[in-house]
């Protein structure tokens, strides 16, 4: 039976005191969720190493990013052994935000995927169609073609290992939130690709999570469709009382 998960992507939010704050309640909150739904965050990598010296049961983390090198001279990056070893189980990858301002394309993708499966860090590869792509009726495409270039090379052993969040990008920060029935309709359509390029089994292993104006208000309408398997959450995953109302949805 594949995971339910709630995973909060911080951006570049909170100074250190309202990170500090904001993990110590959420891990104070979120007793007894785990394992019956994970909760992750995505905290700035700054605050990961200190995180990671106080981990918790209830609460796992993740980085928003990692290097597609493995080490050496790339200043400013950080490698997927290096957040293994603090004990980060999750890393975002292909996020629509460095998609759009780090030009960071399919093939790139493909290559901090396999970096991550290699150092046991579980990617949480996001997809999806920006608004444009939608009105011109090319939304399902456009997430088949992400999908395709970076994460269906995956043998069944590795893709299994991967956590898929599908974000409409005319819904991250903007408060429009795909329906319920837009949104299990690509889920939908996600899970079934998995299952012509792979199997019916391994489809039905894989966590596909919805992100996009996910908020206390409309996460139980969301996370019932028979597809949408948690979320991803910018904005409402900033504070506790939210982000927790929406893991109990
Ligand atoms: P949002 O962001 O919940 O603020 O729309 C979601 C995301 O970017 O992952």
């Amino acid at each position: 039976m594949r995971d339910r998960i709630v995973a909060g992507n911080w951006k570049m939010n909170m100074n250190a005191e309202e990170a500090r704050s904001l993990y110590a309640s959420l891990k104070q909150n979120t007793e007894g969720i785990m394992p019956k739904s994970k909760v992750v965050i995505a905290p700035p990598s700054i605050y990961l190493s200190e995180f990671s010296n106080n981990l918790s049961d209830n609460v796992l983390l993740a980085a928003q990013n990692c290097s597609e090198n493995n080490n050496g001279a790339y200043t400013g990056e950080i490698s997927a052994s290096m957040l293994v070893e603090l004990g980060v189980s999750y890393c975002l990858v292909g996020h629509s935000e460095r998609r759009q301002y780090q030009k960071e394309d399919g093939a790139l993708l493909k290559k901090k995927v396999d970096l991550l499966l290699d150092n046991q860090v579980t990617p949480i590869f996001c997809c999806g169609e920006t608004l444009g792509e939608r009105e011109n009726g090319n939304a399902f495409k456009v997430v088949e073609n992400q999908l395709n270039d970076s994460i269906f090379h995956l043998t069944d052993k590795q893709i299994v290992n991967v956590v898929i969040a599908y974000e409409p990008v005319w819904a991250i920060g903007t408060g429009k939130t795909a329906s319920s029935d837009q949104a299990q309709e690509i889920h939908g359509f996600i899970r079934n690709l998995i299952k012509y390029r792979y199997s019916a089994e391994i489809a039905d292993e894989i966590s596909i999570l919805y992100g996009g104006s996910c908020k206390p208000e409309n996460a139980a309408e969301l996370f019932s469709q028979a597809d949408i398997d948690g979320g991803l959450i910018g904005g409402a995953s900033l504070k506790a009382d939210s982000f927790i109302d929406i893991v109990q949805a």
